[in-house]
Order: C-alpha cells, then sequence, then structure tokens
C-alpha cells in the first residue's frame, strides 16, 4: 500500500484529476470504476479544469476511449432526480467533457427489480473486462461503494439496506432529512472493488481521521469494510493532513 499525505482537499482533488487523465491517455483501455459524494466534487472540478486546458485531438482522444462504471446509485432515484448519483455524475463529468450517456454507466435505479439490476449491472462490468483503476471515497462508517458494515470481501455487486448512519451522512443532499435518504442502494461489491487492477482512495477532512487509520492499520474485519483493501495488491492511498492526523508521521 503506499500513503500520499498532500497539503489539503484541492491538492489531494488535482492529483486525483490527473491521475484520471493519465489513465484514459494510457493503453489500458479497461474501464475506470468511478465514486460519487463530497470528496469527489473538488476531483471532477479539477478534471473539469484539466480537460478544458487540453488541446481539441487530446479531448477528442480522451472522450472517444472514455468508459466508466460508477459504484452505487440509490434504489428508486433516476437521472432525472437531482439527488440520485445519475445526475451527479451527469452534471459533474458526462455532461462538461462531452461525453454519451452510454460512457458513464450506473446501476439503474428505477429498475423494477433491484437484485435483477445488481446482476444484470455485475455481468455488464464483466463483459467490459472490470475495473482497470477504480477510485474510491470512504464512508464515515468504513463502507466502500455503499459495502455497509458488516461486509466481507468476497460480497458481490447486490441490492442492500443503508444503515442509519450512512442515511444520517447523506442527508445534506436530501435537505437535511435522514428519513428522506433512499433505504436501499444498489452497489458493486467488495468482489468486483477487489478485482479490479489499481485502486485509488481519495480520504480528506479531520471528520475521516480515525476511520481511516481503522481501515488501513487495523487487521482487515468485517466491521470496517474498506479494511479488505489492505490485502489489495495495488492500493494507493491519497490523503490530506486533516485526514492523515491519525496515521503514523513516517508513512
Ligand atoms: C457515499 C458513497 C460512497 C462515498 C462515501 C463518502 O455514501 N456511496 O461512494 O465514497 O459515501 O462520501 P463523502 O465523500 O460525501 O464523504
Amino acid at each position: 500500500m503506499q500513503v500520499t499525505v498532500l497539503a489539503d482537499a484541492e491538492v489531494v482533488a488535482e492529483a486525483v484529476a490527473e491521475r484520471l487523465l493519465q489513465e484514459r491517455r494510457g493503453s489500458d483501455q479497461r474501464p475506470l470504476g468511478l465514486a460519487t459524494g463530497r470528496t469527489m466534487v473538488p476531483v471532477y472540478a479539477a478534471l473539469r479544469r484539466r480537460f478544458d486546458r487540453l488541446s481539441r485531438p487530446e479531448q477528442q482522444a480522451i472522450r472517444q476511449g472514455w468508459r466508466s462504471f460508477n459504484l452505487d446509485e440509490y434504489v428508486g432515484l433516476g437521472p432525472s432526480d437531482p439527488r440520485s448519483f445519475a445526475a451527479f455524475m451527469a452534471e459533474q463529468l458526462q455532461g462538461p467533457l462531452g461525453l454519451a450517456l452510454a460512457q458513464v454507466q450506473l446501476p439503474d435505479g428505477l429498475a423494477v427489480d433491484s437484485q435483477q439490476e445488481a446482476g444484470r449491472y455485475r455481468a455488464a462490468l464483466k463483459a467490459a473486462g472490470g475495473i482497470g483503476l477504480q477510485l474510491l471515497g470512504l464512508g464515515s462508517n468504513g463502507h466502500v461503494g455503499f459495502n455497509e458494515p458488516p461486509c466481507g470481501p468476497e460480497a458481490p455487486c447486490r441490492c442492500l439496506a443503508l444503515s442509519a448512519a450512512t442515511r444520517a451522512q447523506n442527508a445534506a443532499a436530501f435537505g437535511g432529512d435522514a428519513a428522506a435518504v433512499p433505504a436501499r442502494a444498489i452497489t458493486l461489491g467488495l468482489a468486483e472493488i477487489l478485482a479490479a487492477e489499481r485502486i485509488l482512495l481519495v480520504v480528506t477532512g479531520a471528520a475521516k481521521a480515525s476511520i481511516l487509520r481503522r481501515a488501513l492499520l487495523e487487521p482487515a474485519c468485517p466491521e470496517v469494510p474498506a479494511s479488505s483493501l489492505q490485502h489489495h495488491p495495488r492500493l494507493e492511498v491519497l490523503v490530506d493532513g486533516e485526514a492523515a492526523a491519525a496515521l503514523p508521521p513516517a508513512r
């Protein structure tokens, strides 16, 4: 595992954006695994700025090769609902970069049968070759994607109930009302996440310092789903000084 501590969330976002662009310029044309959440807002802003500075041919090459699969979506929300992750991705990335909708895949939160949709999404990702680089944020309760604790490394893409902690954490997008946050979501499992060739975990802010320490330094356990990442052979962690506060200094 390689942990890089950068000054603040802005510097982290610039570094992540550069990695994502490099990835799309590279020869590995397996899909990117993308994440939503507040941590990713400055990341996608930095990505848009960097994309705008590229030449037309470079932009076109990136557009042509783009293929990404998002981690998760709320059950019951579709792209026309601004609180859906589909709407988040359309606003932050797909629209501004001029990508076709089909290039930025997410689970369909409006599918009639969510469990079946999870199976379809898993199969679509497999057919696309699996994830090359997986971008991840970290939930305050240690979840990645929406893999709520307890969750072991074999958990597949599925529909599951969100915890009270996660609904509270994400309430801001729902007018501050945790009860308005959908009760269920479809998420890639730890199985698909750990099958990615490389993983880039991005964590910023003081509120994540203690869970980050548990995820990286304590023995892996289902109560902290992100701790399964420790066993991944190519895990890179990019954090700001605040999130790194509980890590040993010399890391
Ligand atoms: C959300 C998402 C995760 C995200 C995490 C952290 O619920 N399902 O993919 O990484 O929680 O969110 P934030 O960046 O807003 O703290």
